[in-house]
Protein backbone atom coordinates (compact mmCIF):
# COMPACT_ATOMS: atom_id res chain seq x y z
CA UNK A 1 0.00 0.00 0.00
CA UNK A 2 2.12 2.55 1.31
CA UNK A 3 4.85 1.57 -1.75
CA UNK A 4 2.00 2.24 -4.40
CA UNK A 5 1.21 5.69 -2.85
CA UNK A 6 4.87 6.66 -2.83
CA UNK A 7 4.50 5.85 -6.39
CA UNK A 8 1.81 8.19 -6.75
CA UNK A 9 3.49 11.18 -5.08
CA UNK A 10 6.52 10.90 -7.10
CA UNK A 11 4.02 11.25 -10.21
CA UNK A 12 2.23 13.81 -9.02
CA UNK A 13 5.67 15.99 -7.87
CA UNK A 14 7.06 15.42 -11.50
CA UNK A 15 4.22 16.84 -13.36
CA UNK A 16 4.13 19.39 -11.20
CA UNK A 17 7.74 20.30 -12.41
CA UNK A 18 6.70 20.11 -15.73
CA UNK A 19 3.77 22.10 -15.26
CA UNK A 20 6.48 24.94 -14.14
CA UNK A 21 8.86 24.54 -16.76
CA UNK A 22 5.73 24.33 -19.39
CA UNK A 23 4.43 27.90 -17.98
CA UNK A 24 8.16 29.45 -17.91
CA UNK A 25 8.54 28.45 -21.51
CA UNK A 26 4.99 30.10 -22.27
CA UNK A 27 5.67 32.61 -20.52
CA UNK A 28 9.40 34.00 -21.47
CA UNK A 29 8.10 33.22 -25.02
CA UNK A 30 5.39 35.18 -24.98
CA UNK A 31 7.42 37.68 -23.34
CA UNK A 32 9.57 37.38 -26.35
CA UNK A 33 6.78 38.12 -28.70
CA UNK A 34 5.14 40.70 -27.39
CA UNK A 35 8.06 42.89 -27.39
CA UNK A 36 7.72 42.70 -31.49
CA UNK A 37 7.16 45.58 -33.06
CA UNK A 38 3.87 46.63 -31.26
CA UNK A 39 3.28 49.91 -29.64
CA UNK A 40 1.41 50.77 -26.72
CA UNK A 41 0.24 53.70 -25.21
CA UNK A 42 1.07 52.75 -21.80
CA UNK A 43 4.16 53.43 -19.92
CA UNK A 44 6.44 50.94 -19.97
CA UNK A 45 6.50 48.63 -16.77
CA UNK A 46 9.52 49.40 -15.06
CA UNK A 47 10.90 47.75 -11.34
CA UNK A 48 13.08 50.92 -10.56
CA UNK A 49 10.90 54.01 -11.71
CA UNK A 50 12.82 56.85 -10.23
CA UNK A 51 12.69 60.19 -12.46
CA UNK A 52 12.10 58.40 -15.65
CA UNK A 53 8.75 59.54 -16.24
CA UNK A 54 8.43 63.35 -14.72
CA UNK A 55 5.89 65.57 -15.37
CA UNK A 56 6.31 67.83 -18.24
CA UNK A 57 5.00 69.80 -20.79
CA UNK A 58 6.23 69.53 -24.37
CA UNK A 59 7.63 72.18 -25.93
CA UNK A 60 4.70 74.59 -27.91
CA UNK A 61 1.98 72.71 -25.90
CA UNK A 62 -1.38 73.34 -24.92
CA UNK A 63 -2.03 74.30 -21.42
CA UNK A 64 -5.04 73.83 -19.32
CA UNK A 65 -3.54 75.86 -16.58
CA UNK A 66 -1.85 78.81 -17.55
CA UNK A 67 -4.88 81.87 -18.62
CA UNK A 68 -3.33 82.77 -22.20
CA UNK A 69 -2.82 78.79 -22.90
CA UNK A 70 0.79 78.84 -23.94
CA UNK A 71 3.08 75.91 -21.71
CA UNK A 72 6.48 78.12 -22.65
CA UNK A 73 5.97 80.74 -20.37
CA UNK A 74 7.65 84.26 -21.86
CA UNK A 75 10.02 85.66 -19.30
CA UNK A 76 8.61 88.55 -17.47
CA UNK A 77 9.47 91.89 -19.21
CA UNK A 78 12.73 93.36 -19.31
CA UNK A 79 14.57 90.17 -18.49
CA UNK A 80 18.12 89.92 -20.18
CA UNK A 81 20.15 87.47 -20.46
CA UNK A 82 22.82 87.38 -17.50
CA UNK A 83 26.19 87.12 -19.83
CA UNK A 84 24.45 90.13 -22.04
CA UNK A 85 23.87 92.70 -19.07
CA UNK A 86 25.91 96.05 -20.04
CA UNK A 87 25.40 98.69 -17.60
CA UNK A 88 28.12 101.55 -19.73
CA UNK A 89 25.95 102.61 -22.05
CA UNK A 90 28.52 103.86 -24.62
CA UNK A 91 29.39 100.65 -24.76
CA UNK A 92 26.18 99.03 -25.14
CA UNK A 93 25.50 100.52 -27.76
CA UNK A 94 27.82 102.53 -29.38
CA UNK A 95 26.73 106.51 -28.55
CA UNK A 96 27.76 109.03 -26.81
CA UNK A 97 26.78 109.30 -23.05
CA UNK A 98 24.84 112.34 -24.22
CA UNK A 99 23.35 110.60 -27.05
CA UNK A 100 24.06 113.57 -29.18
CA UNK A 101 26.15 111.23 -31.58
CA UNK A 102 28.82 108.27 -32.05
CA UNK A 103 31.60 107.38 -30.01
CA UNK A 104 34.27 108.50 -32.36
CA UNK A 105 36.58 105.92 -31.11
CA UNK A 106 36.40 102.19 -29.11
CA UNK A 107 35.57 103.08 -25.57
CA UNK A 108 38.63 102.20 -23.39
CA UNK A 109 36.41 100.07 -20.96
CA UNK A 110 35.82 97.80 -23.78
CA UNK A 111 39.42 97.72 -24.51
CA UNK A 112 40.88 97.26 -20.73
CA UNK A 113 37.74 94.40 -20.37
CA UNK A 114 39.73 92.38 -23.28
CA UNK A 115 42.89 92.87 -21.44
CA UNK A 116 44.76 95.51 -24.06
CA UNK A 117 44.03 96.44 -27.53
CA UNK A 118 46.41 93.59 -28.61
CA UNK A 119 44.55 90.91 -27.54
CA UNK A 120 40.85 92.78 -28.52
CA UNK A 121 42.01 93.00 -32.23
CA UNK A 122 43.51 89.12 -31.87
CA UNK A 123 39.57 88.39 -30.96
CA UNK A 124 38.51 90.57 -33.61
CA UNK A 125 40.24 88.96 -36.03
CA UNK A 126 38.90 85.49 -35.40
CA UNK A 127 35.25 86.75 -35.07
CA UNK A 128 35.54 88.89 -38.04
CA UNK A 129 36.51 86.02 -40.16
CA UNK A 130 33.83 83.73 -38.89
CA UNK A 131 31.14 86.67 -38.89
CA UNK A 132 31.90 89.20 -42.13
CA UNK A 133 34.19 87.32 -43.66
CA UNK A 134 31.19 85.27 -45.97
CA UNK A 135 30.28 89.04 -47.35
CA UNK A 136 32.83 90.88 -46.85
CA UNK A 137 36.06 89.24 -47.74
CA UNK A 138 38.91 88.70 -45.97
CA UNK A 139 40.15 92.12 -46.23
CA UNK A 140 36.80 93.96 -46.11
CA UNK A 141 36.38 94.52 -49.84
CA UNK A 142 32.99 93.41 -50.35
CA UNK A 143 34.16 90.42 -52.49
CA UNK A 144 33.62 87.25 -50.07
CA UNK A 145 31.88 83.88 -50.96
CA UNK A 146 28.51 84.83 -50.59
CA UNK A 147 28.95 88.13 -53.50
CA UNK A 148 31.23 86.41 -55.46
CA UNK A 149 31.29 83.13 -57.31
CA UNK A 150 34.63 82.54 -58.15
CA UNK A 151 37.63 79.51 -57.75
CA UNK A 152 40.43 81.40 -56.45
CA UNK A 153 40.56 84.79 -54.78
CA UNK A 154 42.56 86.42 -58.08
CA UNK A 155 39.45 85.10 -59.84
CA UNK A 156 36.85 88.03 -61.30
CA UNK A 157 33.98 88.62 -59.14
CA UNK A 158 31.18 86.96 -60.78
CA UNK A 159 27.91 88.35 -58.74
CA UNK A 160 25.89 85.44 -57.58
CA UNK A 161 22.67 88.39 -57.21
CA UNK A 162 23.67 89.71 -53.74
CA UNK A 163 23.37 93.65 -53.19
CA UNK A 164 26.86 94.94 -53.94
CA UNK A 165 28.80 95.90 -50.90
CA UNK A 166 30.92 98.86 -49.84
CA UNK A 167 34.84 97.97 -49.60
CA UNK A 168 35.90 99.37 -46.15
CA UNK A 169 38.48 101.27 -48.27
CA UNK A 170 35.43 103.65 -48.92
CA UNK A 171 36.39 106.99 -47.12
CA UNK A 172 33.05 107.22 -46.31
CA UNK A 173 33.47 103.79 -43.76
CA UNK A 174 36.94 104.89 -42.94
CA UNK A 175 35.21 108.71 -41.04
CA UNK A 176 32.61 106.69 -39.83
CA UNK A 177 32.79 106.90 -36.10
CA UNK A 178 33.69 103.45 -34.11
CA UNK A 179 30.28 103.70 -32.53
CA UNK A 180 28.39 103.71 -35.52
CA UNK A 181 30.26 100.88 -37.06
CA UNK A 182 29.55 99.13 -33.80
CA UNK A 183 25.49 100.22 -34.37
CA UNK A 184 26.08 98.73 -37.94
CA UNK A 185 26.76 95.59 -36.68
CA UNK A 186 24.45 95.64 -33.75
CA UNK A 187 21.24 96.46 -35.95
CA UNK A 188 22.81 95.94 -39.38
CA UNK A 189 22.00 98.44 -42.19
CA UNK A 190 19.69 98.11 -45.13
CA UNK A 191 20.07 94.85 -46.99
CA UNK A 192 23.17 93.83 -44.45
CA UNK A 193 21.37 92.13 -41.40
CA UNK A 194 21.68 92.62 -37.84
CA UNK A 195 24.45 90.74 -36.03
CA UNK A 196 23.81 91.74 -32.01
CA UNK A 197 21.43 89.09 -31.84
CA UNK A 198 24.93 86.78 -32.26
CA UNK A 199 27.67 88.81 -31.69
CA UNK A 200 28.28 89.85 -27.77
CA UNK A 201 28.58 93.64 -26.97
CA UNK A 202 32.58 92.67 -26.29
CA UNK A 203 32.79 90.82 -29.45
CA UNK A 204 31.36 93.36 -31.46
CA UNK A 205 33.93 95.75 -30.25
CA UNK A 206 36.85 93.43 -31.04
CA UNK A 207 35.36 93.34 -34.58
CA UNK A 208 35.05 97.25 -35.04
CA UNK A 209 38.76 97.24 -33.77
CA UNK A 210 39.71 94.74 -36.20
CA UNK A 211 38.13 96.48 -38.83
CA UNK A 212 39.65 99.55 -38.59
CA UNK A 213 43.09 97.92 -38.20
CA UNK A 214 41.95 96.22 -41.91
CA UNK A 215 41.48 100.00 -43.14
CA UNK A 216 44.57 101.16 -41.89
CA UNK A 217 47.00 97.85 -43.37
CA UNK A 218 45.59 99.15 -46.56
CA UNK A 219 46.08 102.86 -46.09
CA UNK A 220 49.26 102.24 -45.20
CA UNK A 221 50.48 100.54 -48.39
CA UNK A 222 48.70 103.50 -50.73
CA UNK A 223 50.95 106.19 -48.53
CA UNK A 224 53.83 104.26 -49.81
CA UNK A 225 55.39 105.18 -53.44
CA UNK A 226 54.28 102.28 -55.22
CA UNK A 227 53.74 101.78 -58.93
CA UNK A 228 50.75 103.19 -59.65
CA UNK A 229 47.40 100.91 -60.30
CA UNK A 230 46.78 99.84 -63.76
C1 LIG B 1 25.05 88.46 -45.08
C2 LIG B 1 26.12 89.29 -45.60
C3 LIG B 1 26.78 90.24 -44.63
C4 LIG B 1 27.46 89.94 -43.49
C5 LIG B 1 27.70 88.56 -42.89
C6 LIG B 1 27.95 91.18 -42.97
N1 LIG B 1 27.59 92.21 -43.76
FE1 LIG B 1 28.11 94.15 -43.55
N2 LIG B 1 27.08 94.62 -45.20
C7 LIG B 1 26.38 93.74 -46.00
C8 LIG B 1 25.72 94.46 -47.07
C9 LIG B 1 24.85 93.83 -48.15
C10 LIG B 1 26.05 95.82 -46.89
C11 LIG B 1 25.61 96.98 -47.74
C12 LIG B 1 24.27 97.44 -47.23
C13 LIG B 1 23.68 98.50 -48.13
O1 LIG B 1 24.31 99.54 -48.29
O2 LIG B 1 22.59 98.25 -48.61
C14 LIG B 1 26.90 95.88 -45.72
C15 LIG B 1 27.43 97.07 -45.22
C16 LIG B 1 28.30 97.13 -44.15
C17 LIG B 1 28.90 98.36 -43.69
C18 LIG B 1 28.69 99.74 -44.27
C19 LIG B 1 27.52 100.38 -43.61
C20 LIG B 1 27.10 101.68 -44.25
O3 LIG B 1 26.67 102.57 -43.49
O4 LIG B 1 27.18 101.82 -45.47
C21 LIG B 1 29.69 98.02 -42.62
C22 LIG B 1 30.54 98.96 -41.79
C23 LIG B 1 29.55 96.61 -42.43
N3 LIG B 1 28.70 96.10 -43.36
C24 LIG B 1 30.19 95.89 -41.44
C25 LIG B 1 30.02 94.52 -41.23
C26 LIG B 1 30.67 93.79 -40.19
C27 LIG B 1 31.68 94.37 -39.21
C28 LIG B 1 30.25 92.49 -40.29
C29 LIG B 1 30.60 91.33 -39.38
C30 LIG B 1 30.13 91.45 -38.04
C31 LIG B 1 29.32 92.42 -41.39
N4 LIG B 1 29.20 93.68 -41.93
C32 LIG B 1 28.70 91.27 -41.80
C33 LIG B 1 26.30 92.39 -45.83
C34 LIG B 1 26.86 91.67 -44.79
Amino acid sequence: MSGVNAAAVTVRASSAVGALIALGVALSAGGVAGCRGQTSDDPPILLERNMYDTERYNPESYSQFFADHRTMRAPVEGTIARDRYEDDPEVATGLLPDKSGYAMTVPPAAINRAGGIEKLLARGQERYTIYCTPCHGRTGDGKGMVVCKRQKVTDPCESRGFAPLPSYEDPRLRHMPDGQLFATITHGVRTMPAYGPQIPVADRWAIVSYVRALEMSQMADSSQPTEPKK
